[in-house]
C-alpha cells in the first residue's frame, strides 16, 4: 500500500510523522519503504543518511537510471531524492504518471510505500498523488495549521478532478500541545468538520522528537519515553487498524 503524506503548509510534521510511522512499522516487521520525495531530504537525516545517492528524481528524469534502493534499518528501506530534483520539477510539464512506473518496478515485498512530499503544490506532488489513492495529512493543531488544512483540503478535490481519481483520507494532528487549550480546541473543530478522517491520537509535540534526526534516530531507536512510545505506538495501531 502507498501513502502521500501531504500539506502545502511548510513545517506541519510530514516528515516527522512518516519517519516514525515508518521506524515502528519497521520495528513491529513490516517491510518498509520511505521514499523522500523533498529536495531537502529530511526523511534521510532521520535514518542517518546524508549522502544524496543516486535517488528518485534521477529515475524521474531518466528511464535509463534506477533509483538506488538503501537499507537503513531491518524491515526499513529508503530512497533519497537524489540529484535532480530541481531539473525535474522545472522540466516536467506533461507525463504525471513517471513515479507511478517507477514504483511498479520496484520489489513487490513492500507492506507500507511512504511517499514524504516538499510542500508544495508542484508537478512532484502530482506524480505522488498519480501513483497512490491514500494520503496522510499532517497539520498542526493552530490557526494557520487549520487555514493550511482547509486549503490543502480543496486543492486536494483539484487534483481529484484533475486525476480523476478519489483519495482515500487520513488526517492527523501533529507537534500537539496536550496542555494547551487553544491546541485542544483546535483539535475538536478539526474532528468536527472532518468526522472520520482525523486519527484518535495526536503526535504530541515534545523537544526529544525534534532532536532526534540531529543522531539519525527515530522515536523507537532513541528513547525509553513511555509517554513518547505509547503515543507513537498508538498511533501506529489506529494507522493500521485503518488500512
Ligand atoms: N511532534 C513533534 N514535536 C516537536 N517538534 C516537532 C514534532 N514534529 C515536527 N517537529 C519539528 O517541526 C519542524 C518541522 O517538522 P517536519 O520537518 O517534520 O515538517 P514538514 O512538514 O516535513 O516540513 P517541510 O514542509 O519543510 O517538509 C522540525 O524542526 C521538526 O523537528
Ligand atoms: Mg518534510
Amino acid at each position: 500500500m502507498i501513502y502521500s503524506v501531504i500539506n502545502q503548509k511548510g513545517g506541519v510534521g510530514k516528515t516527522t510523522l512518516t519517519c516514525n510511522l515508518a521506524g515502528m512499522l519497521a520495528y513491529i516487521h513490516k517491510k518498509v519503504l520511505v521514499i523522500d520525495l523533498d529536495p531537502q531530504s529530511h526523511s534521510c537525516s532521520y535514518f542517518g543518511f546524508n549522502d544524496p545517492y543516486t535517488g528518485i528524481s534521477d529515475a524521474l528524469l531518466s528511464k535509463k537510471i534506477k533509483p538506488r534502493i538503501i537499507n537503513v534499518r531491518p524491515n526499513l528501506d529508503i530512497i533519497t531524492p537524489g540529484y535532480s530534483m530541481f531539473e525535474f520539477e522545472i522540466g516536467n510539464k506533461t507525463n504525471s504518471n513517471k513515479l507511478d512506473q517507477i514504483i511498479k518496478e520496484l520489489p513487490t515485498d513492500y507492506d507500507y510505500i511512504f511517499l514524504d512530499c516538499p510542500p508544495s503544490s508542484g508537478s512532484i506532488v502530482t506524480q505522488a498523488l498519480s501513483a497512490t489513492d491514500k494520503v496522510i495529512i499532517p497539520t498542526t493543531p493552530e490557526f494557520l495549521g487549520m487555514k493550511g488544512l482547509n486549503v490543502m483540503l480543496s486543492t486536494l478535490e483539484k487534483w481529484s478532478a484533475h486525476l480523476n481519481k478519489s483519495f482515500d483520507t487520513m488526517i492527523i494532528a501533529t507537534k500537539f500541545k496536550a496542555n494547551n487549550k487553544n491546541h485542544k480546541q483546535n483539535l475538536e473543530s478539526i474532528r468536527t468538520s472532518n468526522p472520520d478522517l482525523v486519527f484518535k491520537t495526536a503526535f504530541l509535540e515534545s523537544t526529544h522528537v525534534s532532536e532526534t534526526p540531529t543522531n539519525g534516530k527515530t522515536i523507537i531507536d532513541s528513547t525509553k519515553s513511555k509517554r513518547l512510545i505509547t503515543n507513537i505506538t498508538l498511533i501506529t495501531k489506529e494507522f493500521l487498524e485503518r488500512t
